[in-house]
């Protein structure tokens, strides 16, 4: 277990020689994103940061980046505004940033919701949370590839379920969860996890020099999962919402807490040997290497490759959720 205190002391020692020059946060606009964000900038180091967030946050991130610039006025923080549901918003907000930037340090992501209730499909045709909890985070990673293998010490932490992957969470017959009785509460969020795991996997295979980090948050009390519920409109979720919302509270990480967990994962050499110096346990990737690779890790910063599931996982699913997620994106890449 990463002690706190030892979270801490690393972050302390952030500093303009190995803290991201140029970072994108896609979900950054709330919770953990906005959370790590915010902790970034708390550094006092100069950094670049794009923003991307949809019109309907546009005024409160607004007040959030003139807050920021408060903490730290060598911090620039660049709104760019795209509805990332719609992957072809998620290609022009790429674009955007290749056209101003030649090199990206850390691509941060954390778009989504608990998929409760139906499926509801976006105008191009997917499910709205898998689109937000997988293919647009995969699209962010493929556009700015090129970018981020010009760092020195690239990233990309992308927060859903990492760890907590199971050979049977992947549906590898209909991974668009079309077919009736595939979409639901308990076979899509873990689903979303592992075929980003899957991905990721083969994407760090191909692409040893960048650090991929798939995080499993635990509890971070952010409204996430009431959001989800929200949009459910069921009168059966707001009643077990009512029952688990206080034991919610009581188990979540706090605010601070949660910023500080995933600034490391986004810094410390613990993952892939570039970073912040670290002198702890090193994390292992999902291929048992440490100098770069995927990583899966909880909420406390351990690494958890979760080697044999992921082994079954890739001999099971790797080639045609990698074939099948390509097809998806080709007209945004
Ligand atoms: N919080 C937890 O305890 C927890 C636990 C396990 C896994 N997770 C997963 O970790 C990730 C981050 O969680 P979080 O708590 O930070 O989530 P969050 O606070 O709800 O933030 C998610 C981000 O997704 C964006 N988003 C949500 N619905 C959208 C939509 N329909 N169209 C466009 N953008 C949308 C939000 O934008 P706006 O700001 O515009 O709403 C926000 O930037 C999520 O995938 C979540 O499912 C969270």
């Amino acid at each position: 277990m990463v002690a706190y205190k030892d979270i801490q002391a690393s972050n302390a020692s952030i500093n303009d020689a190995n803290a991201p020059r140029v970072a994108v946060f896609v979900g950054g606009t709330s919770g953990i994103g906005q959370l790590t964000l915010r902790a970034l900038v708390a550094t006092g180091t100069s950094l670049r940061i794009y923003l991307i967030g949809r019109p309907s946050s546009e005024e409160r991130s607004r007040r959030f980046i003139q807050e920021l610039q408060t903490v730290n006025a060598s911090a620039e923080v660049i709104w760019v505004e795209a509805d990332v549901s719609l992957l072809a918003e998620g290609k022009k907000a790429c674009e955007h940033i290749k056209s101003r930037e030649s090199r990206i340090d850390l691509l941060f992501l954390t778009t989504g919701y608990s998929p409760f209730g139906v499926r509801q499909e976006t105008s191009e045709g997917l499910e709205t949370s898998l689109v937000l909890s997988y293919y647009t985070r995969m699209l962010f990673i493929l556009h700015l590839l090129p970018l981020l293998r010009k760092s020195e010490a690239p990233r990309v932490v992308s927060v859903l379920g990492g760890g907590m992957e199971r050979t049977s969470s992947i549906n590898v017959d209909d991974i668009d969860l079309e077919k009736p009785g595939s979409f639901g509460i308990t076979t899509a969020q873990p689903h979303y996890a592992a075929l980003q795991t899957v991905f990721l996997d083969k994407a760090a295979s191909e692409h040893p020099d960048v650090t991929f980090i798939h995080a499993w948050p635990g509890m971070v009390n952010t409204g996430n999962v009431w959001r989800g519920l929200h949009a459910s409109q069921s009168i059966l979720y707001w009643f077990i919402w009512g029952l688990l919302e206080p034991l919610i509270r009581l188990i979540s990480s706090t605010d601070d807490v949660a910023g500080q967990r995933n600034l490391f994962l986004c810094t410390s050499a613990a993952f892939g040997g570039r970073g912040v110096p670290w002198t702890g346990q090193a994390g292992t990737s999902t291929l048992r290497t440490r100098d770069g690779g995927l990583f899966l890790a909880n909420y406390k910063c351990d690494s958890t490759p979760n080697d044999k599931v992921v082994h079954v996982l890739r001999e099971k699913a790797s080639a045609k959720v990698w074939e099948h997620t390509h097809e998806v994106l080709r007209p945004y890449l």
